[in-house]
């Protein structure tokens, strides 16, 4: 396999949000990182910074080594990456982010995983989809990676689902808006994946329902249609999919029409699915995101069945 192994030095001790990396140009594999200042990371990118907006956030210790081995459009703006990750000490739950260090690239990226657990665990790989923006990481993303490109990653963010086998099984309703669908399709995909497992082997957590309503401006901006209905129809008793588009102007297809709702996700939506055994998971844009855990709160529903997690 072209993607070979890498050696990348342990960055992290003690406070995660004093630290910064930057390897300008250097090669990774010569373990080129070099440590920053506080000062001089607040002076990056204002609040919009990812490791400043993420300092208080959990992270895990190990800084893993990975390698662009996919890279294609998800949508016209978007960019999805296909990464190897061989060191057998990275790990990540459903939902949680990556700190995306580039090398020659001092602002450090920060993006949801997209892919499963699983996908993981058989292949080492991790996908992440990258919307364009003028932010160095997703400019880098968009304009210079290639196949074959190397980068170092390290796991953080405590939206997550993990269920344990012996928990109780939970419905699950996933809000998205537009990118925000990124660390809900591996929540989903993780989802799939339990209850595969489940009906194959009898063994592993027991899951509840699974319904996903996600928004995006148009058809072309809703990403990874077929894997969502690939997976609604693989499992149509377990898991459902509402797909909102808010500006559409041309005709929709007729696969995709019957999954479609013209509009936004209205809060009378999702209260309908109100239940004691209903988690929340909300990502989308910080207006949306707070919109509807304000709403289930009013609804009451405890706190502790409302996850969310806003991108800016
Ligand atoms: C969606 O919006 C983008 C950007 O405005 C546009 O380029 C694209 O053609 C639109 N797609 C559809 C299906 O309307």
């Amino acid at each position: 396999m072209a993607c070979a192994a890498i050696m990348i030095p342990r960055l992290l001790r003690g406070s995660v949000g004093a630290i910064c990396t930057q390897a300008a140009g250097l090669s990774v594999t010569r373990s080129a990182w070099r440590h920053l200042s506080l000062t001089s990371m607040m002076t990056s990118k204002g609040k919009t910074d990812h490791l400043e907006r993420t300092a208080s956030v959990v992270r895990q210790e190990v800084v893993a080594a990975a390698q662009v081995c996919g890279a294609a459009h998800e949508s016209p703006s978007v960019k999805r990456l296909r990464l190897l990750v061989a060191d057998r000490g990275f790990s990540f739950k459903a939902g949680q982010w990556v700190d995306f260090f580039i090398p020659g690239v001092s602002v450090v990226g920060g993006f949801s995983i997209c892919s499963s657990p699983r996908l993981l665990a058989q292949e080492r790989m991790i996908e992440l989809a990258v919307k364009y923006t003028n932010h160095p990481p997703s400019l880098w993303i968009h304009n210079q990676c290639t196949l074959g490109s190397e980068v170092a990653v390290r796991v953080g963010g405590e939206f997550y689902f993990d269920p344990q086998p012996a928990d109780a099984s939970r419905n699950l309703v996933l809000i998205a808006g537009g990118v925000g669908i990124n660390p809900l399709l591996s929540i989903l995909r993780h989802s799939a994946d339990l209850h595969r497992e489940w009906v194959d082997k009898g063994s592993g957590h027991e899951m509840g329902t699974v319904r996903l309503f996600y928004s995006a401006k148009n058809t072309s901006e809703l990403l990874f249609q077929k894997n969502i209905l690939d997976l609604v129809n693989e499992f149509p008793e377990k898991i459902a999919c509402s797909l909102h588009v808010t500006r559409q102007t041309t005709q929709i297809s007729a696969e995709l029409e019957p999954y479609i709702t013209e509009g936004r996700i209205t809060e009378k939506t999702i209260r309908d699915h109100i239940s004691k055994e209903t988690l929340f998971y909300i990502c989308g844009p910080p207006p949306m995101t707070d919109f509807f855990s304000k709403q289930l709160e009013n609804s009451h529903v405890p706190r502790e069945h409302i996850c969310f997690e806003k991108w800016w």
